[in-house]
């Protein structure tokens, strides 16, 4: 029988399992959604343990649907929702605090203080990021400063603290390894992109204990073997990588200047910038993966909503019951009326890096229906999307042709079709858009040799669909003009 790879992809809002065979084809899918924690405004947790038992059981689950167990698996690689911060007690694995999650705003005025002490530039020039409540050194903080005991227990070694990855690898091994990756770390706020270090300055400005972090590898490498039973026998953990790296990967975006866009609860829009950090003004400089030792970065602009927007229309307004039928409602109308929405319910991330702008819906008048404000919703995530690749132009010069895309969202034709528009930039879609779960399987086989190279790998890459831009877009442009005004105003709204 053949050998498979198990991509385990951990995501904000569910775990998800998915073997792959040796052409990169998806053999079995297990998913489970989870709960959100939301215990006050602008807080966002999980429950370490059920993200766990979550992923066990679609792991369990998706090779059970298969008829195969850990004998038939190569390697498994894992992939990753980043920056949410778990501590927890080496001893008893029992976290001393939910996860919180990277969408938790709760340490802003923290981050605002750092700001005001002059930190920016030596943060960004070190880490590749803004201050910011989205990476994981402040809230690290939070736990060390809020949960009694946890500090002076830190500080006798006694906590581990880590990021989803690192989590589940420490689960996976019962607690034997304790490690992360280089595109995990790289979000941090602790992980000197340069040195390739933790950096023991901003360890001291967050006062966080060094021996609390893990021991930061590479993407493509064996860290330990399974000692859990759900696979019956051991299989090595091979690959790990964020999930924006991870799916950054799958889309084979090897050479500098190949640039993705995965369309989730965010939109994540990195590109792959060579081997030299280059650090621009407006966006994050990251790391894409470390494989072969030889280390690729990227740019990204990290969009805090976008297809969160289309559930917020259906959950929040109750405009429609399923995010499928936002297409259609769209469609009803020509265009958006002079309706304009921006989604920054949670804050505005990239380009503008406000924690205080909240959501907006202007334009309004009495002729507005629902199908007018879906319009606008997906307009406002091909915008956001547009303010990205204008900055990776302008400040990272970078001038690409097609944006590949993946992600819940590319499925729909009508907002693949507008975002080429906007860009004036083709727009394409792989065959396969589980790109995250790929990126991560294809890192494990490459490390146990399951698959030789990259250029083999390139090969497994198929086009579904293209989207070249079309007659609109010169009215898309325009109306990306005026949403741009209307983010203005939505700008420091909620710093009262
Ligand atoms: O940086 C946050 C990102 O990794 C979350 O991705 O797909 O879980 O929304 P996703």
């Amino acid at each position: 029988m053949d050998k498979y790879i198990l991509a385990l992809d951990q995501g904000t809002t569910s775990s998800r399992a998915i073997v792959f065979d040796q052409q990169g084809t998806i053999q079995s899918v297990a998913q489970k959604e989870f709960q959100q924690l939301f215990p006050k405004p602008g807080w966002v947790e999980h429950d370490p343990n059920e993200i766990w038992a979550s992923q066990a059981g679609v792991a369990a689950e998706a090779i059970a649907k298969i008829g195969i167990n850990g004998k038939y698996l190569a390697g498994i690689g894992i992939t990753n929702q980043r920056e949410t911060t778990i501590v927890w007690d080496r001893e008893t694995s029992q976290p001393v605090y939910n996860a919180i999650v990277w969408q938790d705003r709760r340490t802003s005025s923290y981050c605002d203080e750092l700001k005001a002490q002059g930190l920016s530039e030596t943060i960004k020039q070190k880490t590749g990021l803004f201050i910011d409540a989205y990476f994981s050194a402040s809230k690290i903080k939070w736990i060390l400063d809020n949960v009694t005991g946890a500090r002076a227990k830190a500080e006798q070694g006694r906590l581990a603290f880590g990021t989803v990855d690192t989590w589940l690898v420490w689960k996976l091994t019962n607690g034997k390894v304790h490690v992360t990756d280089v595109t995990n770390a790289s979000r941090t706020m602790l992980y000197n992109i340069h040195t390739l270090s933790w950096d023991k300055e901003l360890l001291k400005i967050f006062t966080i204990p060094e021996s609390m972090l893990p021991e930061v590898r590479s993407c493509s490498e064996v860290y330990g073997e399974t000692g859990t039973t759900i696979f019956a026998s051991k299989v090595p953990i091979a690959g790990m990588a964020g999930d924006q790296q991870a799916a950054l990967f799958g889309q084979a975006c090897f050479e500098p200047g190949m640039i993705k866009n995965t369309y989730g609860t965010g939109c994540f829009i990195v590109a792959n910038i060579g081997t030299k950090p280059v650090v621009t003004k407006d966006l994050l400089t990251t790391i894409a993966w470390k494989v072969n030792s030889e280390v690729t970065y990227a740019v990204e602009g990290s969009i805090f909503i976008g297809g969160a927007i289309i559930q917020w229309l259906r959950d929040g307004l109750e405009l429609f019951t399923s995010s499928a039928q936002v297409e259609k409602i769209a469609q009803r109308v020509e265009d958006s009326g002079g309706v304009y929405l921006v989604p920054a319910l949670s804050g505005l991330g990239a380009p503008h890096w406000d924690p205080y702008a909240r959501g907006l819906i202007i334009g309004l008048t009495r002729g507005t229906t629902k199908a007018h404000i879906s319009r606008a919703a997906l307009d406002a995530i091909t915008f956001d999307v547009k303010s990205i690749t204008d900055c990776i132009l302008d400040e990272a010069g970078i001038s690409f042709r097609e944006l590949r895309v993946d992600g819940g969202a590319s499925v729909n034709n009508m907002l693949m079709q507008l975002q080429a528009d906007v860009m004036d930039r083709i727009v394409v879609r792989p065959k396969i858009t589980e790109t995250t779960a790929l990126g991560a399987a294809y890192l494990a086989g490459l490390a146990v040799g399951y698959w030789s190279d990259l250029a083999e790998i390139q090969k497994y890459w198929k086009e579904d669909k293209r989207f070249t831009p079309g007659a609109n877009k010169e009215k898309q442009q325009k109306q990306f003009r005026t949403w741009k005004r209307a983010v203005e105003r939505a700008k420091n709204w909620a710093n009262e």
